[in-house]
């Protein structure tokens, strides 16, 4: 049975219609590949119309074959087109999605910043460290022993109700002062000693304009031979005069039953005479609890209030402002 020539050359021509159409729809240079596999693979359509060549007339042939050749050459040159046209357009995306516009303006991310409460304790914490004194901390819970008894608060001693204390279950105490601290750094070092102690403490406080059940202190402690109560006010007058300038400050006496004699330290400023710190001689019954001769060391201690010296370097009114979180508020510093 032969084959008429006209038939092949429909074929041959319907061929390379379907596949320019093809290759016109893709899309993505994926699909160019199974395009070229589908229509110049060894098992596409113009090796199975050549297939059938043998069925034609000799004469007829040569045009047949080379009808064929056309067709394939016709697919491969669209097919490289289209690989050329796909390949600018996936570049073009890619630069489009990637541009850098230097011109467009920056996200805004506001800047962190100190809490003035942590500004404050730094800044206090800075100068005893300029003095030469290096930072003790302890623990936030601490025993009868640490926060009162070797501190010379005798059992019974009023100077208890002094500091309403909060009691644990278990018989612990949040500590209300950090002169415990004072306790476990001489018990565990020998003199001579300069150490500053800053640390959250507790007490059963109402809370008010000038009270917070939690709050922040700083102490300090300098144990050496033949410090005198000299040294306490140069060492005060020096911290004081770094933190306000030179204002005038003054002390009065007072009672702690950790310190003989004590004092509590006032400054002028703005105007008016306010109370910041109380301080004095470590008493010798503090000294002997650790262990230390009174008799060779003497020393000076004292404690300031954070939250207090920021009120008033700050001029807060209440520092329960300290503790809301307002940004308003705290923008200011
Ligand atoms: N612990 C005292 C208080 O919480 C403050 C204080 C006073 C500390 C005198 C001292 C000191 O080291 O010598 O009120």
């Amino acid at each position: 049975m032969t084959v008429q020539p006209k038939e092949l050359e429909a074929q041959l021509e319907a061929i390379r219609l379907e596949a320019q159409q093809a290759l016109a729809a893709t899309e993505a240079l994926e699909q160019l590949e199974q395009l070229r596999i589908k229509y110049l693979g060894k098992k596409g359509p113009i090796p199975q119309v050549l297939g059938s060549m043998g069925k034609l007339d000799a004469a007829d042939r040569p045009r047949i074959g080379s009808l064929a050749n056309d067709v394939k050459e016709a697919i491969q040159s669209d097919l490289e087109q289209r690989r050329v046209a796909l390949q600018a357009a996936q570049l073009q995306a890619q630069l489009d999605a990637e541009t850098l516009d230097v011109t467009m303006p920056g996200t805004y991310w506001p800047q962190g910043r100190t809490h003035p409460l942590n500004a404050m304790s730094d800044r206090v914490i800075d100068i005893f460290v300029g003095m030469g004194y290096t930072v003790a901390e302890g623990p936030e819970m601490e025993t009868d022993y640490y926060n009162f008894e070797a501190l010379n608060f005798l059992p019974d001693h009023p100077a208890r109700d002094m500091q309403d204390t909060l009691y644990l279950p278990d018989g612990n105490i949040m500590r209300t002062h950090t002169s415990s601290v004072q306790i476990r750094y001489m018990e565990a070092n020998e003199p001579p000693i300069r150490i500053v102690m800053p640390g959250r403490c507790y007490r059963r406080d109402t809370v008010d304009a000038t009270h917070t059940a939690v709050f922040n202190q700083i102490e300090f402690l300098a144990i050496d031979e033949g410090l005198t109560f000299t040294d306490l006010k140069g060492t005060l007058r020096m911290f004081l005069e770094q933190l306000f300038g030179e204002v005038p400050i003054r002390m009065r006496p007072s009672f702690f039953p950790f310190t003989e004699p004590s004092a509590e330290v006032d400054l002028q400023w703005k105007g008016r005479w306010l109370e910041i710190m109380g301080c004095g001689m470590v008493d010798p019954n503090v000294l002997k609890s650790v262990g230390y001769d009174p008799e060779v060391y003497t020393g000076f201690a004292g404690g300031l209030g954070v939250e207090r010296l920021a009120a008033v370097l700050h001029q807060i009114d209440d520092i329960r402002r300290l503790y809301t979180s307002d940004l308003r508020f705290l923008q200011q510093f």
